[in-house]
């Protein structure tokens, strides 16, 4: 109330003031306008212009960027009391941005925002086009997060320069067409929390140089073409919260190594070609949340090897297409936060522990079909209520339902599919 009264009686005074046409009051400076360099305006103006187009006429639209007309993806930051561009989004990232011309064009005014920190393209490079290395290196001291997400026109090699761009912490190369090996010089990045090459086109093997990149909290290679194997040097990655490798063309041993990430929550391999088993070492991982391994040949293997409640925080186990034999470890039912168990599609013989299963408190899909398994089902209809079709059970030539546990004809849909009646 007061301060509204006070504004008041200021506007008034100033008011009065006008309406006697004092000449004696000071000109007032128009404390709004940002101080924004001239160079550094027009250099953004332009840089925008080649990704939108020649129509878009940024200083007639946003004649003060930094200030009173910001500009959709541009931040700002003062610096010697002047502003200048520190993060950069271009391509369609909020409904209303701009999208960026199928004729675009890299200015060379992009390379002069050299108080960029932060540089992303989302949905922007359609039309194929190889970045150009020299002078992308103007940002290397600078960029602390550049990311490359769904520009499908993004293709060639990533440019060994990547290597000298020290300060990133977030390096996202998600969804573009590149292509070729990842360059080792990935790994000078000591700064580095996240790196994402995910649904590239990268081929080869993986570098053997992880040792210096301790910081890391996120590896995403998922989807692309890496063949070869694991390098062990995956075991110096000590802060690793998750590690993607699935889709991709992997093979060997799991080094021995990856029990050292103490801290790893997803470990996500499926769809690869790892083989020799599953490491013992995994079990040391007892911070795993999810561990996805399906469809990996890893042949033979007996699940029993592995000590399963030692990892008690699980909540996804995906073990299915492995070739995995033997007995379901009673281990395995002591994982009281599993939500998601997937044995599926492997060659696991013996009982099925319905009843320890069945009290697991928050499985809700569990998958048992294509194996050998004997003997009776013995889930109550309860938990079939609950699972509905997250419950398989079918291709097990020698497994059978008893149907005391489905009493009336009305509620025979709810009968595991494929599983015959006991006789
Ligand atoms: C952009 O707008 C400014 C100010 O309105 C005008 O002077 C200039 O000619 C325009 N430029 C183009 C290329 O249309
Ligand atoms: C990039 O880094 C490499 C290795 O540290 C160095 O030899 C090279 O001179 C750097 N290139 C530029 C353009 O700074
Ligand atoms: C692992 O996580 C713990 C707890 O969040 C943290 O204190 C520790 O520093 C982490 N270890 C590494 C090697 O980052
Ligand atoms: C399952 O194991 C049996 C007996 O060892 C073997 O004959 C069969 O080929 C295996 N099946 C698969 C799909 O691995
Ligand atoms: C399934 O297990 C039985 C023994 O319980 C064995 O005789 C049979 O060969 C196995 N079938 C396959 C396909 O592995």
């Amino acid at each position: 109330m007061f301060r509204q009264a006070f504004f008041y009686s200021l506007l008034l005074l100033s008011l009065l003031f006008r309406c006697t046409g004092d000449e004696s009051l000071p000109e007032v400076t128009d404390s709004e306008e940002a101080p924004m360099g001239k160079r550094e305006r027009e250099a953004l103006f332009s840089a925008i212009q080649g990704f939108v187009g020649d129509s878009w006429n940024g200083s007639s639209l946003y004649p003060d960027p930094c200030g009173w007309t910001p500009i959709q993806g541009v931040s700002c930051d003062m610096y010697n009391d002047l502003w200048y561009v520190t993060d950069l989004s271009l391509g369609l990232i909020y409904e209303n941005s701009l999208p960026c011309t199928s004729s675009l064009e890299i200015r060379r005014e992009l390379f002069e925002l050299n108080h960029l920190r932060s540089l992303s393209f989302f949905n922007c490079f359609l039309s194929p086009m190889v970045i150009a290395k020299e002078d992308w290196i103007n940002f290397a001291s600078n960029l602390e997060s550049l990311e490359f997400r769904s520009n499908p026109g993004l293709i060639g090699k990533l440019p060994e320069t990547i290597g000298n761009f020290t300060k990133l912490k977030s390096l996202v190369v998600l969804e573009n067409g590149f292509n070729g090996e990842l360059p080792a010089s990935i790994c000078n990045l000591k700064s580095l929390n996240r790196i994402v090459f995910a649904a590239n086109s990268f081929a080869g093997v993986i570098p053997n140089c992880f040792n210096g990149l301790k910081e890391l909290l996120i590896l995403d290679l998922s989807r692309n073409s890496f063949s070869g194997t694991l390098p062990s040097s995956f075991g110096d990655l000590v802060s690793l919260l998750k590690l993607d490798l699935s889709n991709n063309l992997l093979e060997g041993n799991l080094p021995q190594e990856i029990g050292l990430l103490k801290n790893l929550t997803l470990l996500d391999l499926r769809n690869n070609r790892f083989s020799g088993g599953l490491s013992k070492n995994i079990e040391k991982i007892q911070s795993l949340t999810e561990l996805v391994l399906s469809n990996n040949p890893m042949s033979e293997e007996d699940m029993m090897g592995i000590k399963w409640e030692s990892m008690r925080n699980l909540v996804v186990l995906d073990v299915s297409k492995m070739g995995l034999r033997g007995e379901i470890p009673i281990g395995l039912t002591n994982l009281k936060r599993l939500r998601y168990l997937g044995l599926n599609n492997n060659n696991l013989t013996g009982f099925v522990p319905s009843e320890k299963l069945e009290a697991l408190p928050c499985l809700g899909a569990l998958y048992i079909n294509g194996n050998n398994f004997t003997g009776e089902l013995r889930f109550s209809r309860k938990f079939y209520e609950k699972m509905g079709r997250r419950f398989k059970a079918s291709q097990n030539p020698n497994l059978c339902q008893p149907f005391e546990t489905i009493i009336s004809e009305s509620h025979k849909h709810l009968l595991p599919l494929g599983v015959k009646p006991c006789t």
